[in-house]
C-alpha cells in the first residue's frame, strides 16, 4: 500500500453501505431537495450524495447545476443570487406537480434533516462559483454551527483538486474523495497528495486495472451514476465498494445479494 496520510488527515472514511441514494433519490423525487432526501430514507437508504453549491453572499445550498433554469423556477447564474431569494425558488415543479413550492435547501437545513432520517452523506462540492478557499471555508463554517453536523458527514467529494486541497487544510478531520470521470493525469498520486480516503469513478471507468490501482493506494472506490441492477452487480464483482444511484431501492436488491 502507498504511504497514507496519518489518521487525522485521512479521517478513515466508514463505508457502512454499498448503496448511496444520487442527489437523494433522484428517479424519485426532485433533486438535492430535503423530499428527496426523505423519499431516499423511505426507498431504505442509508446514504445519499448531495451537491453543493454557494450562492451570491457565500451560502451553501444544495443545487447541481451552476444555473437555476433547469431544476427551479429562477433564472440565471446560481452566484449571481443571495439565498434568501434562491431559498423562496420552487425546485420541485419541474419534476411532479407534487414536488411543487418544494424550494432548494441550506446544506445546513439538510444535515438537520438528515440526522433527524439517520442518513448519513457523501457530500459534492461542485467546482464553479466561488474560489476553493471560499468554499471549503462555508462547508467548515456551516460544520462548525453544530458539532453534530459531523457525525452526518462522512466524505466530501468534489472533482476539483484545488477544493480538495482546500478542505485538507481546512477540515483535515473528514474524509475527502477525489471525483474522476475519466483517468486524466496522474490521478494516484492526486490521491496521495490530497491524503484522499476515496476515489468515485464514472463507472465506465472501472476496470480492474483501476480497481488495482485504487487498492494499492488504500482508498475505497465507488462508482456513479449507475441505474441498472446488472451493471451495479458487475462493477461489485470487480470490486467497487459502494455505488450511487437514483434508484437506491433497486440497487439494494444486488447489493444485499452479494
Ligand atoms: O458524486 C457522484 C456524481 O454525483 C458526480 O456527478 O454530475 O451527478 O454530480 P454529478
Ligand atoms: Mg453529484
Amino acid at each position: 500500500m502507498a504511504e497514507r496520510g496519518s489518521e487525522d488527515e485521512t479521517g478513515g472514511l466508514l463505508l457502512d453501505t454499498r448503496v448511496i441514494g444520487h442527489r437523494g433519490a433522484a428517479a424519485y423525487a426532485p433533486e438535492n431537495t430535503l423530499a428527496g432526501l426523505r423519499e431516499a430514507r423511505r426507498r431504505g437508504c442509508r446514504w445519499v450524495e448531495i451537491d453543493v453549491r454557494l450562492t451570491r453572499d457565500g451560502v451553501p445550498v444544495l443545487m447541481h447545476d451552476p444555473a437555476l433554469d433547469r431544476t427551479t423556477s429562477g433564472r440565471g447564474e446560481l452566484g449571481t443570487h443571495d439565498a434568501t431569494s434562491v431559498t423562496r425558488l420552487d425546485a420541485g415543479g419541474w419534476f411532479a406537480e407534487s414536488f411543487r413550492n418544494e424550494p432548494p435547501p441550506r446544506l445546513e437545513e439538510a444535515l438537520e434533516l438528515l440526522r433527524e432520517l439517520g442518513l448519513k452523506v457523501n457530500l459534492e462540492i461542485k467546482p464553479t462559483t466561488g474560489s476553493a478557499r471560499a468554499k471549503a471555508d462555508a462547508i467548515g463554517r456551516t460544520l462548525r454551527a453544530d458539532r453534530r453536523h459531523r457525525e452526518v458527514v462522512r466524505v466530501i467529494s468534489s472533482f476539483s483538486e484545488e477544493i480538495l486541497e482546500s478542505l485538507r487544510e481546512l477540515l483535515p478531520e473528514i474524509p475527502r474523495g477525489l471525483l474522476l470521470r475519466r483517468p486524466v493525469g496522474d490521478w494516484p498520486a492526486a490521491l496521495r497528495r490530497l491524503r484522499c480516503a476515496s476515489v468515485h469513478l464514472w463507472h465506465g471507468m472501472v476496470a480492474p486495472e483501476v480497481i488495482a490501482t485504487a487498492r494499492r493506494e488504500g482508498v475505497k472506490v465507488l462508482a456513479f451514476t449507475v441505474n441498472s441492477p446488472e451493471r451495479a452487480r458487475e462493477l461489485f464483482a470487480l470490486g467497487v465498494d459502494a455505488v450511487i444511484t437514483d434508484v437506491p431501492d433497486r440497487i439494494e436488491v444486488v447489493a444485499g445479494a452479494q
